[in-house]
């Protein structure tokens, strides 16, 4: 095998003295029998170079020691008019990117992270249906990363500033202008103020950074946070609120003895970029196997998989069920009990949990079979006077018929022109390509994601909200050969919890995923992307441009 600039992982006996790490630095698993187009199987991921610090193995550490963090609310800093919304006073918040130091488990010293407002999560911006907002996204970052950035990366080469940063809040419905442009990145000193027109359902969004070729190394910082939407109609429904209402968002981290957070890099120095990333332990918003102490009454739990690769496989100990009342664009049309929730990266699910009954018990969430998170039932005397009530909100389905424009858009990797990188890509086109996909204002489209890949890809649209239509597995031969798609079984309809509004969508491996959405937004260029964040950042995030109606 030549050297490459971007080596694969041949096998895990190179983590020499990493056994840690074995499970977290797993290969890729391909689908059984699932053959690799664009590039051979032994060259399916870059060779991960075994840390040269010491990691710490979670499994060591004293379990449920250390109270859950509920992010702060955020608080507006004054008011201030602007051009787009005239005779009107609008709240405007000031998010500041900071380094700080947490720490992430009692018995560790403290973490250096990078946070909004000194914290990660940052806090939590609660905003409500036809009230805008403004947002000043103050960069006071140090001007010195922390985490290896691969400089062979469009859009992180030597001439650029190390740090640089802009902010998305992903869900949103924001102009082009306040979307968080990944090239509208700006250096520490500087900051942007961006307004949010609140035009859109109650939704559990969240915002992280989002700047190009460096976005999977500033959320892994820690640069995220929880943005809450309500609305008239979901507050009518009486759901938890206040105290018995909050997010809960989980990603996975490698972390050294000393306390720093350890990202992992290939064995090539000078293109340490890796297509994935796992860790070993998860973060319970910030903290390593928290508690949490609750009452035994009904509470809303916003979990959002803020994880760079890893998807979650959440459960409750006991058998004790969830009720899923929302995915990632607002509510279901009905609690749906349910007793796992799979979420891959960027994905959301609102639950409520009911502890009633529990008085003096503890529940543990799971992440597949290992407990990350306890609650300890307590009564306090007080009375739940919340609903869970049978409908929520209708979610008319979008009829494919509609859609005025059908696009295939295939997902893909491929090695470089030297035959030596792997990159990460939709539809065969770099993020510098001429833009292709430029849907009109007010109109439906369907959009096909052909998965050509060995694997899953979490695919994300900004501006709009979707609907999944179908999964349906298809001939990859036919595809290499031809182009074409041939279905080789019958279409499978989303089950019940992924047939509401969505903003992400899991494309499965071997299987075309059918979309479909109204573009309605303001006109303008956005983006669209693989949330893996390793795949983001090396081309698999493409621009797309909304024409005017
Ligand atoms: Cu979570 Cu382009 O966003
Ligand atoms: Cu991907």
């Amino acid at each position: 095998m030549t050297l490459s600039r971007r080596r694969f992982l041949v096998g895990a006996g190179t983590l020499v003295g990493a056994c840690a790490l074995t499970d977290a630095l797993r290969p890729v698993r391909a689908a059984p029998g699932m053959s690799m187009p664009m590039k051979s199987a032994d060259r399916k991921m870059p060779q991960l170079a075994a840390p040269k610090v010491p990691l710490l193995n979670p499994t060591s550490l004293s379990k449920f020691v250390d109270a859950l963090p509920v992010p702060p609310i955020a608080r507006a800093a004054g008011q201030r008019t602007h051009p787009a919304y005239p005779g009107r006073t609008l709240p405007l918040y000031r998010m500041q990117m900071q380094a700080f130091r947490s720490k992430l488990h009692r018995d560790l010293p403290p973490t250096p992270q990078w946070g909004y407002n000194g914290s990660s999560p940052g806090p939590t911006i609660q905003t409500t249906r036809g009230e805008p907002l403004l947002i000043e996204w103050a960069n006071d970052l140090p001007t010195t990363h922390f985490l290896p950035i691969d400089h062979t990366i469009h859009g992180a080469e030597k001439n650029k500033p190390l740090v640089r940063a802009v902010t998305h809040v992903h869900g949103a419905r924001v102009p082009a202008g306040s979307d968080g442009w990944p090239e509208d990145w700006y250096v520490p000193g500087k900051s942007l103020q961006y307004h949010y027109p609140g035009v859109q359902d109650a939704a559990t969004l969240w915002y992280h950074d989002h700047a190009m070729g460096i976005t999977r190394l500033n959320i892994y910082a820690g640069l995220f946070g929880a943005f809450t939407v309500r609305d008239a109609e979901e507050l009518a429904l009486n759901l938890p609120s206040g105290d018995y209402d909050l997010p809960l968002m989980l990603c996975d981290r490698l972390i050294a003895k000393d306390g720093q957070l350890y990202y992992p890099v290939s064995d090539d120095p000078s293109a340490p970029w890796v297509s994935e990333c796992h860790g070993n332990a998860v973060l319970c918003n910030g903290k390593l196997y928290p508690y949490f102490e609750v009452e035994p009454r009904r509470y809303r739990l916003r979990l959002v998989n803020v994880a760079n690769t890893s998807f979650f496989d959440l459960s409750l100990s006991h058998d004790h069920p969830f009720q899923q009342i929302a995915s990632d664009q607002g509510l279901l049309t009905a609690p749906l009990e349910r007793s796992h929730i799979q979420l891959y990266p960027a994905e959301r699910a609102d639950v409520v949990i009911d502890f009633s009954g529990l008085d003096g018990q503890s529940l543990q969430l799971r992440q597949q079979s290992e407990g990350i998170l306890e609650f300890r039932v307590r009564d306090r005397g007080r009375h739940d006077t919340s609903a869970l009530p049978a409908a929520l909100r209708p979610v008319p389905r979008i009829d494919p018929a509609s859609a005025v424009q059908h696009r295939q858009l295939a997902l893909g990797e491929q090695d470089d022109a030297g035959g030596n990188a792997m990159t990460m890509l939709l539809d065969g086109k770099m993020w510098s390509d001429p833009i292709s996909e430029k849907p009109r204002q007010h109109t439906t489209e369907t959009w096909s994601f052909v998965n050509i890949t060995g694997d899953a890809h979490p695919i994300h649209l900004h501006l709009v909200r979707f609907q999944i239509i179908d999964r349906r597995p298809f001939d990859l031969f036919a595809w290499n050969a031809h182009r074409i798609v041939k279905y080789t079984g019958p279409a499978q309809p989303p089950p019940p919890h992924e047939t509401g509004w969505k903003d992400t969508v899991r494309a499965d491996a071997g299987m075309v995923t059918r979309i479909a959405m109204r573009f309605d937004g303001e006109p303008g260029r956005y983006v669209w992307h693989c949330h893996f964040l390793e795949h983001e950042d090396n081309e698999m995030m493409r621009p797309y441009e909304l024409l005017p109606a």
